[in-house]
């Protein structure tokens, strides 16, 4: 059987995570073993809302170097930022009229992130999921790893490629392509960790964005403000369970727990027959241990790139012309088919 294709993306918008890591990267790490992959700075998505310039700069240089520093290899994969392939913008305006407005009004991620405010959120917050699409579509990408968030989106990138091939089937065929022109996108949410919760609030996902430091662990994070941070997690008083059942009720328990066996890279059951019946306060401590000793050499490497831009950005550009050169051939049959 022929190597499936991976893309999947991660945004530029600063304070990157353990969520993104654990929940994305450190899957992206694996995949290059079984498949070809393809991962992207997904600038484009980031001005969906305002990004100041010269910080939209760093973080494109941030993110990449966090791909780097992970262990993601661009000489065998690629690796490259969004805004340098116009394809993706190119395929997305096509989707754009193939995607009905009743699948975009369903999308929760929209409601969230343009809050009550919606009359004054973007036309690209809201597109946003159509050119998700176009990410994945002008590569005919089989599989795309991401955490839980994105699985409504990936939902809707299945259903625009079957749109596209149903709505043109018939120049398809006369044209001479295969049936199934845009493969159904399969997402790969897969591991201990897809929906990593705040430090602070086990109800609300890890993320960029959250006011609070204290609510996530930065990829950048030193050992000391990551032992702040894992001390001051919030907990209940009760000892571990000893089973999976007990971390039911238990959302800031059962996030540790989970952090715990993704950065171990074993189970949560596991994990609890070593720790059930202890104090949090000792699971802490070992946890600290654990996050220092996994995330210090990323922290550190992405440090270290971030002082060579010249290096990081000739990566970028590299990944962009073998991004190009696929995605342009996919572009040339898109408009052939839509009778361009
Ligand atoms: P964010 O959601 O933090 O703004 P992105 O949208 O750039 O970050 O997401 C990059 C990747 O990280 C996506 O695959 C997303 O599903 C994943 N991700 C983001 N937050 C989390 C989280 N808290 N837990 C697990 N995965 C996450
Ligand atoms: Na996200």
């Amino acid at each position: 059987t022929a190597i499936q294709r991976v893309f999947s993306g991660v945004q530029p918008t600063g304070n990157l995570h353990l969520g993104n890591y654990l929940g994305a990267i450190a899957n992206f790490v694996k995949l290059q073993e079984t498949h070809n992959c393809i991962y992207c700075v997904v600038d484009l998505h980031a001005i969906t809302v305002w990004q100041n310039p010269d910080e939209l700069t760093h973080n494109i240089r941030e993110v990449t170097a966090a791909f780097l520093a992970s262990g993601i290899d661009p000489d065998k994969h690629i690796v490259f930022n969004q805004s340098q392939v116009a394809e993706h913008a190119e395929l997305a305006w096509v989707l754009n009229c193939v995607a009905r407005l009743g699948w975009l009004n369903r999308m929760t991620q929209f409601k969230e992130k343009a809050g009550k405010d919606r009359e004054n959120a973007s036309v690209g917050l809201y597109a946003y999921p159509n050119l998700m699409a176009a990410d994945i579509l002008v590569y005919r990408a089989t599989h795309v790893p991401v955490g839980e968030d994105q699985k409504q989106h990936l939902e809707l990138a299945r259903d625009i490629a079957q749109k596209f091939n149903n709505d043109f089937s018939e120049s398809i065929a006369a044209k001479g392509y295969d049936a199934k022109f845009f493969p159904q996108p399969e997402p790969l949410i897969t591991g201990p960790a897809t929906r990593v919760m705040s430090l602070r609030d086990g109800s609300k996902k890890m993320s960029k964005s959250d006011p609070s430091d204290y609510s996530r662990i930065n990829l950048t994070d030193d050992a000391d403000a990551i032992a702040q941070k894992v001390r001051k997690a919030k907990t209940d008083p009760e000892p571990l369970p000893s089973e999976e059942d007990g971390l039911k009720a238990r959302p800031e328990a059962d996030n540790l727990v989970g952090i715990y066996a993704a950065l171990a890279g074993r189970t949560k059951a596991d994990v609890l027959r070593e720790f059930g019946g202890g104090q949090f306060s000792t699971f802490k401590s070992t946890l600290v241990d654990l996050s220092v000793d996994k995330l210090g050499p990323i922290g550190n490497e992405m440090k270290r790139l971030m002082q060579d831009p010249a290096h990081v950005d000739a990566v970028l550009v590299k990944g962009a012309g073998r991004a190009r050169a696929i995605a342009s051939e996919t572009m040339k049959a898109v408009k052939n088919i839509v009778g361009f």
